[in-house]
């Protein structure tokens, strides 16, 4: 049901601390832990005996021992200790998975390990850069399947309705939207000319007056976006606007792990050319006004969910729908050509 050879976000790095760190993803249940290098590994999260959950245990070292009779693994799932007992049966491993810890995050490979490249991590533009700032970046868990969550990454209309305080103004309710479909994903998107600049952005913006204002929704395989803002200038729209001397540019970065079918983890940061002076205010805020938009987008994500499920009667698409959709097809497409080749069953444990 998952795309599995994909790199996921699993966690932040600042949270895998000296106690092993339990996550779900694609329905399997995931246990982290730091080695003494700093280096963190992600085994299954069931012990090989009895199945007691290793994030139950205790980090021994560059070893996570088991919190029922004491088996010790390495990070590599091989089981290298079992007390009172000389002999150590040689599938007393548990599986382990490649990970990555790239812009604080820490990336893992739910698939086939032999085809992990970490070259396959999504890039983020100007990352490190000093005109750029990163906000500090956050997570939640939204109640509804992933591709209820990539609808809506892929839906700049919704900000009319859902966020008329933050991201929204008139301009977002009318004007049309471009799609384009690519071997990564899809990208709906969209500028909006002489517009107001919308609520959240006022305090960023350096210039005065109206704006021509651009919203790219790019939502990439198997489920991270790139929400793209950028404000210039009525009248300055163009292809190259992000280099506009008063271009304001906001870069969301939006990735989206599934729990199960109807848990989704949220993970995003934002990069900005805002200019901070120093003091981080200007970030800290945007990251604040980020957060209670997305908090607004939980409320009607959970509930979609909730009534998908509680509802017979089908439902309709209309044009704003045209990109998800893609996306969504797309998706399944990618899904059953990994079907046809790997055996996904979560039961079935691939090599380590
Ligand atoms: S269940 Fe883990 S050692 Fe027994
Ligand atoms: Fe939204």
């Amino acid at each position: 049901m998952f795309i599995r050879n994909a790199w996921y976000v699993a966690a932040w790095d600042r949270e895998v601390t000296d106690k092993p760190l339990p996550v779900s993803l694609l329905g399997e249940a995931v246990v982290l832990y730091r080695q003494s290098n700093g280096s963190v590994a992600a085994l299954e999260d069931a012990c090989v005996h009895r199945k007691l959950p290793l994030s139950m245990g205790r980090i021994q070292g560059d070893l996570l021992e088991c919190g029922y009779h004491g088996l010790r693994f390495d990070a590599h799932g091989a089981c290298v200790h079992i007390p009172c007992s000389d002999r150590i049966p040689r599938n007393a491993r548990v599986r382990s998975y490649p990970l990555e810890s790239r812009y604080g995050l820490l990336w893992i490979w739910m698939g086939n390990p032999a085809l992990a490249r970490t070259s396959e991590i999504m890039d983020v533009a100007h990352w490190g850069e000093p005109r750029w700032a990163a906000t500090h970046g956050d997570s939640m868990t939204v109640d509804c399947n992933y591709l209820y969550v990539t609808d809506n990454l892929l839906d700049p209309s919704h900000v009319a309705w859902v966020h008329p305080s933050s991201f929204g103004d008139a301009a977002c309710e009318a004007t049309p939207v471009q799609i384009v479909a690519t071997d990564t994903g899809v990208c709906a998107s969209r500028w909006m000319s002489s517009a107001e600049v919308a609520p959240l952005y006022r305090q960023f913006v350096r210039f005065d007056g109206l704006c021509d204002r651009l919203q790219h929704y790019e939502v990439r395989f198997p489920s991270h976006a790139l929400i793209k803002a950028i404000f210039v200038p009525a009248g300055a729209k163009s292809e190259v606007a992000a280099e506009h001397a008063s271009a304001f540019v906001m870069d969301s970065y939006n990735f989206l792990t599934p729990v199960d079918q109807s848990h989704t983890r949220y993970f995003w940061f934002q990069m900005h050319n805002a200019g901070d002076d120093g003091s981080g205010d200007a970030t800290a805020a945007l990251a604040r006004g980020v957060k209670g938009a997305f908090e607004e987008d939980r409320v009607i994500l959970n509930a979609v969910q909730k009534s998908f499920d509680r509802t017979r009667s089908g439902n309709i698409d209309i044009a704003i729908d045209s990109a998800p959709l893609r996306f969504r097809r797309l998706t399944k497409k990618l899904l059953d050509a990994e079907r046809s080749v790997v055996p996904v069953s979560s039961a079935e444990a691939l090599p380590n």
